[in-house]
């Protein structure tokens, strides 16, 4: 994207303001940065070394992929894979000192016979995602599993992962804690890292905040679901995206604009195009829903454009 016609703007101070808001907030709990996708499309490399700087443990990856691009970045913290990973790729994972999730025994011999020496995994537990995870009465066998693959393997740690935690009333929190809860009952754990919050869950359920916190869209500044807001919670969006004015006419009230003609004007009205669309991963159906929310400080002087034209975030 050419920055004479739009583009992405990523303020790391925001994110470091995020990181370092959270890190107080759960503490004594510790943050790990969930950096996958990209860091949610702000760049990884870079969001990784502004949340390590301002104090996160530890980073999470979805995929083998974003985290050898950490690797490569010289980045040496410890990088988290949220699931499992198909067995083909247990040695990239072993070679590149990624630390594995882990929902079955086939998943820790992969590892095994990809030779992992002294390796951190974390098992995950499903408590009611319903997507990955091993059930919460087969986390013993697993946990016995592990210890009887050392030292090539090491429980580092045990988790689940919340699925209403954005609604703050929503009994099904608490109902999934229990559950996580009851699966380690009575499990030899000294040392391991338990965890199951994410920015949802260690913005407004304390009690999910445990050993760490996975946070992610907080630490991006937006609000982790419709009953948090980022403003309250104190969070600084990081992301812009701006673009600017390509041209600027009168239209006449009655008429329709762009495809479908989905809007009419019931005034005469001055139109400013900006040069950005779906080619640009902006939904097309976003029209449909009255447009992203524009924040266009710049339309009183888009009026004027000239050959230096303003941009509109
Ligand atoms: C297992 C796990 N933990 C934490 C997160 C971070 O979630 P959030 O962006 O809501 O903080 C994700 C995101 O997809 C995830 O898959």
């Amino acid at each position: 994207m050419s920055p004479d016609r739009a583009e992405v703007v990523v303020d790391l101070d925001a994110i470091i303001h995020n990181v370092a808001l959270a890190i107080e907030r759960v503490d004594p709990a510790r943050v790990w940065a969930v950096v996958k996708a990209g860091a949610y499309g702000h760049g990884d490399v870079a969001v990784a070394r502004a949340a390590l700087a301002a104090g996160a443990s530890g980073l999470c990856v979805a995929t083998v992929d974003e985290g050898e691009r950490l690797r490569a970045a010289d980045i040496d913290a410890p990088v988290l894979l949220l699931s499992q990973q198909s067995h083909r790729l247990a040695a990239r994972i072993v070679a590149a000192r990624l630390t594995p999730t882990i929902h079955d025994r086939a998943g820790l011999e992969a590892l095994v016979d990809a030779g992992a020496r002294q390796l951190p995994v974390h098992l995950k537990v499903d408590t009611g995602m319903q997507r990955v995870g091993v059930r919460p009465d087969g986390l013993a066998e697993l946990v016995a599993a592990v210890a009887g693959l050392a030292p090539a393997l090491q429980l580092e740690g045990i988790y689940t992962h919340l699925a209403v935690a954005d609604l703050t009333e929503h009994p099904g929190t608490g109902e999934q804690l229990a559950r996580f809860d009851a699966s380690l009952g009575e499990l030899d754990l000294d040392g391991v890292m338990i965890h199951a919050a994410n920015s949802a869950g260690a913005l407004a359920h304390p009690s999910s905040r445990r050993d760490l916190v996975r946070l992610g869209i907080a630490m991006y500044g937006l609000s982790p679901g419709d009953d948090l807001t980022a403003e309250d919670l104190g969070l600084r969006p990081a992301l812009t995206l701006r673009a600017r004015v390509g041209h600027v006419k009168q239209v006449e009230a009655g008429s329709s604009i762009s495809y479908g003609w989905r809007h009419s004007f019931d005034r005469a009205t001055t139109v400013a195009t900006i040069p950005i669309g779906y080619a640009d991963g902006v939904p097309r159906r976003l029209s449909a829903l009255g447009g992203a929310e524009v924040r266009c400080s710049s339309v009183a002087s888009a009026i004027q454009w000239s050959a230096s034209s303003p941009w509109i975030n």
